[in-house]
């Protein structure tokens, strides 16, 4: 049986690449899936959180899965600290993953920066606890955006030397699932960059909750070239910005970038730009509505989490027991 687990992480500026690399497609797997998504609070504090936007953080996530679609009565959304067998899975993860694994994670050595020997313990063992998120649940499945996938394969690392170590089968191999015209959305400051919660600049990303004279100046401002839209996809090569606004108009619109490309070759960003800001307003102006009104009145959020971390508990539960088991602690 398939199952699927994603997280997004609470730490605010939920965007562009969020939404069409992740929280869209989590939508359209839930008819045809057991789908479990999570607000990931425990990865969000390997870097410093402020203790109240963090609540707040949280419920915003929560707001933007609602919002976007996510049925709570066919998906289970809740935060990740509030089902322990997380926490109990990553410790033993702790003691399978290697350090010489860790090493190789592209993001913590961009998230940690120059400075590696002050990041925080957490920040190097996230892609572990990650690794528990979806295997506590024996998911088979997982919804990301591109960045995501070396995370992924470690995930099946771990699984992996488990099995092998214990002599088992407890663990399935995960699969990434990557699909869309916007699996890696890039800053619109810097082409090369992908759009980030993190960066200190406002302009480099959209968020969901941006309102349309927001997204309008955001996107005028947005860095491209000179040169008219081209013909074909082939020459968008070495054209970073604008490939990336082709590949964020096709993803809103549910088209090829062949097909946008068809509509607007020739045209200046000039024309472009607006065109984009306006489809951009239509497909998730209405979502950022709905969010503001979630988080005006968290009280709806709140009972999807409290119900969400119940129904996620009673499948986490009884794996987490089986692992105890097979690692050799002594279960009552
Ligand atoms: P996070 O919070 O950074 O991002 C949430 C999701 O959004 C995707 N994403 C993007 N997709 C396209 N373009 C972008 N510019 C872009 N930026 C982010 C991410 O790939 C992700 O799918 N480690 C995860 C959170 C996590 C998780 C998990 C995910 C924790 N445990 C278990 C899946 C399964 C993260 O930092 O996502």
């Amino acid at each position: 049986m398939s199952r699927i687990f994603s997280g997004v992480q609470p730490t605010g500026n939920l965007h562009l690449g969020n939404y069409l690399g992740a929280i869209r497609n989590f939508v359209r797997l839930q008819d045809d899936y057991e789908c479990i998504y999570c607000a990931v609070d425990m990865h969000a504090i390997t870097v410093w959180q402020e203790p109240e936007q963090l609540r707040k953080n949280i419920r915003e996530v929560a707001a933007a899965y609602l919002a976007s679609g996510v049925d709570p009565k066919k998906s289970i959304i809740f935060a990740q600290s509030n089902v322990h067998a997380h926490a109990e899975l990553a410790w033993i993860f702790n003691c399978v993953a290697r350090i010489g694994w860790l090493n190789r994670m592209t993001q913590f050595k961009e998230k940690a920066g120059k400075n590696r020997e002050n990041a925080s313990l957490g920040l190097y063992a996230y892609p572990s606890l990650m690794a528990a998120d979806i295997l506590v649940y024996k998911a088979t499945h997982v919804p990301v955006g591109e960045d995501q996938k070396q995370h992924l394969e470690l995930t099946r690392d771990i699984a992996q030397k488990f099995n092998n170590d214990f002599g088992t089968e407890l663990f399935p191999m995960v699969e990434p699932l990557i699909f869309g015209e916007a699996t890696r959305v890039m800053s619109l400051r810097d082409g090369t960059k992908k759009m980030s919660k993190s960066d200190p600049s406002d302009y480099s990303r959209i968020t969901l909750t941006d309102g349309k004279d927001e997204v309008a100046k955001k996107l005028k401002k947005a860095r491209t070239d000179a040169d008219p839209l081209p013909e074909e996809v082939k020459g968008l090569e070495d054209r970073p910005e604008a490939a990336n606004l082709v590949g964020i108009y096709a993803a809103l619109a549910d088209m090829s970038k062949e097909d946008v490309l068809k509509e607007y070759a020739g045209s200046q960003f000039s024309v472009f730009k607006p065109a984009l800001t306006e489809l951009a307003m239509e497909k998730f102006g209405p979502i950022g509505d709905e969010m503001k009104r979630l988080m005006a009145d968290p009280g709806y959020v709140d009972e999807v989490l409290k119900d969400g971390a119940e129904r996620a508990a009673a499948i986490a539960n009884p794996i987490i027991r089986e692992v105890k088991e097979t690692v050799g602690f002594l279960v009552s």
